[in-house]
């Protein structure tokens, strides 16, 4: 049974914009599996929607809760999608990622009619960049890419970066996403411009998606002890 924490007022709040019929973006990660939970509370009670989960594990998770799923491939429209984050930024510019579900995560939200992002308040801050930025590569000839991507954030900021693959937990085997990719943990500090860093990593070749999330999210709901308080741009 899940708690009435933070993540639970947020994914509450962000039930107000399920509407009967929609087709619903399905977001990975602790908040959005709260959110799922309840959401199957209300497919229970007679709501109507199909889901497009973003990871293995969100379907999993939607299964168990009951609720109708969708592949993308089968979809005319996403009305609305609802995810985690791992920081949210001015303009509501976010890293994702640190499930490592980013790729599916960005594809699912870019084709959505409305990305609402839930979140606990540690989530918020005024400069991008203390949590890692996740950026998933081929495995082919990732260790280049990786310098390639050093490369892209190491003058930016006086601290060079710390780029860093990722492993499975108390393993050494590289930590595989669902479409099969390595991640790269960038530890870049303070990325000022978020738009700028986004274009130039999707320009070194191996890099197959990063986390940066720029113009995606039109609402962000914020969970506290005591409820949630909804920001919109
Ligand atoms: C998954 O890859 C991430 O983008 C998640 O959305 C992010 O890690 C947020 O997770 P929590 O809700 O568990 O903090």
């Amino acid at each position: 049974m899940m708690s009435d924490g933070p993540k639970t007022h947020a994914s509450r709040q962000a039930l107000d914009y399920v509407k009967d019929g929609m087709v619903l973006g399905l977001g990975s990660g602790s908040t959005a599996e709260i959110f799922i939970e309840l959401l199957g509370i209300r497919v229970a009670a007679g709501l109507k929607v199909q889901g497009i989960p973003t990871s293995d594990q969100t379907k999993e998770a939607a299964r168990e809760a009951g609720i109708e799923l969708l592949t993308i491939e089968h979809a005319d429209r996403i009305d609305l999608t609802v995810d985690g984050a791992d920081e949210i930024g001015p303009n509501f510019a976010l890293i994702k990622g640190g499930g490592g579900r980013l790729l599916r995560e960005k594809i699912i939200a870019n084709a959505s009619d409305l990305m609402v992002v839930i979140a606990d308040e540690s989530k918020l801050v005024e400069t991008l960049g203390a949590y890692p930025l996740p950026v998933e590569v081929d495995p082919f000839g990732f260790s280049i890419t990786a310098k390639k991507v050093f490369d892209v954030l190491k003058n930016k900021w006086s601290a060079p970066p710390e780029v860093k693959l990722r492993h499975e937990k108390n393993s050494t085997r590289p930590f595989l996403t669902d479409g099969g990719h390595y991640i790269l943990d960038c530890a870049c500090g303070a990325i000022k411009n978020p738009a700028k860093t986004a274009t130039q990593l999707c320009a070194v070749p191996g890099v197959v998606e990063h986390g940066l999330f720029i113009d995606l999210a039109r609402v962000v709901i914020i969970g506290d002890d005591n409820g949630a308080q909804i920001l919109e741009r």
